[in-house]
């Protein structure tokens, strides 16, 4: 038996410079696909799989996601005496449990792995998740969910992954893969956005990680990699002689958040598997398409 996930690591100290004007003031994980900030999607992920834990890294200027889980007492009492009961629930149900959720500023951008480094001493020597909630999730069974299941199995390092075109290879971290059984990739080597000709496989690793706590001691030798950053791909890709690695093709639908048409992309797909609006939405999509 491997040890229970209880905690996840949420990155959000970036600058979101591609949403520029929107992330002037508001941070790019605070911005909605329909009616929720993007970040919740990753909490509520979290939740559902069974975290208990939540670190978010984030920089100064962005405090408004932790308030964004914490009570509002203000809000919630005005609606409760205005018998707004449904946006009561909304509002309640967007908080943490108290004492449940961190907060640890990384002072520069010096990449990943250097934001995953900084939840090291709240996270302590067990395994943990990361959620990077630029990438989003359509699936039945929550695909956090999916990689611990994966986990109690195999231990180790257990990822999400899917195939992606030769020519994007260089976006993502690349699985060398060792052995495969169309569900469960084994790898013995992990490069980090590798040119097309140079990647070893197109198996690339999305924003989901359960993680062996060895990684941080890699972490903690500030190596840095690709781009001049401090890679994750890079820490785990020293620990694989000694940690299991493997990465799970999910179940499911990733969306990729980070770019703006990923965005407009995540907010259609959502919206369209959204009970309430599905029907309204579906026609005026067609409609749109229609326009030439
Ligand atoms: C990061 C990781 C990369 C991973 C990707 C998934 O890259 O460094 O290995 O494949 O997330 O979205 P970024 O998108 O931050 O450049």
């Amino acid at each position: 038996m491997f040890q229970r996930v209880r905690k996840a690591v949420l990155p959000v100290a970036g600058l979101g410079t591609r949403f520029l004007p929107a992330t002037k003031v508001i941070p790019k994980e605070m911005i909605p696909v329909i009616d929720k900030p993007v970040v919740q999607y990753a909490i509520e992920e979290a939740r559902a799989a069974g975290i208990e834990e939540f670190i978010f890294v984030s920089a100064l200027g962005k405090e408004s996601i932790a308030a964004h889980f914490s009570p509002h007492p203000l809000l919630e009492r005005s609606l409760e005496d205005k018998g707004k009961t449904a946006e009561l629930a909304l509002v309640r149900a967007a908080s943490l449990p108290t004492g449940t959720m961190h907060t640890v500023i990384q002072e520069n951008p010096l990449g990943l792995g250097h934001a995953v480094w900084c939840a090291w001493q709240l996270v302590g020597n067990e395994p943990f998740a990361v959620i990077l909630p630029d990438d989003m999730v359509l699936s039945d069974t929550p695909c956090l969910k999916q990689l611990i299941d994966a986990h109690a199995k195999v231990g180790g390092h257990v990822v999400a992954v899917e195939d992606v075109p030769r020519e994007q290879t260089n976006r993502y971290g690349i699985l060398d893969v060792l052995s495969d059984d169309g569900k469960l990739a084994k790898a013995k080597g992990l490069v980090e956005k590798p040119a097309p000709d140079k990647a070893p496989s197109t198996l690339a690793i999305i924003g989901r990680y359960v993680l062996d706590p060895s990684v941080f001691l890699e972490l903690d030798k500030k190596t840095k990699g690709a781009g001049n950053e401090i890679q994750l791909t890079d820490g785990l890709n020293r620990t694989i002689d000694k940690v299991p690695f493997h990465g799970l093709r999910f179940e499911g639908r990733r969306y990729d958040c980070g770019t703006r048409v990923g965005f407009v992309e995540a907010n259609v797909a959502f919206a369209l598997a959204h009970p309430e609006m599905a029907d309204r939405l579906r026609p005026l999509v067609q409609k749109l398409l229609d326009i030439k």
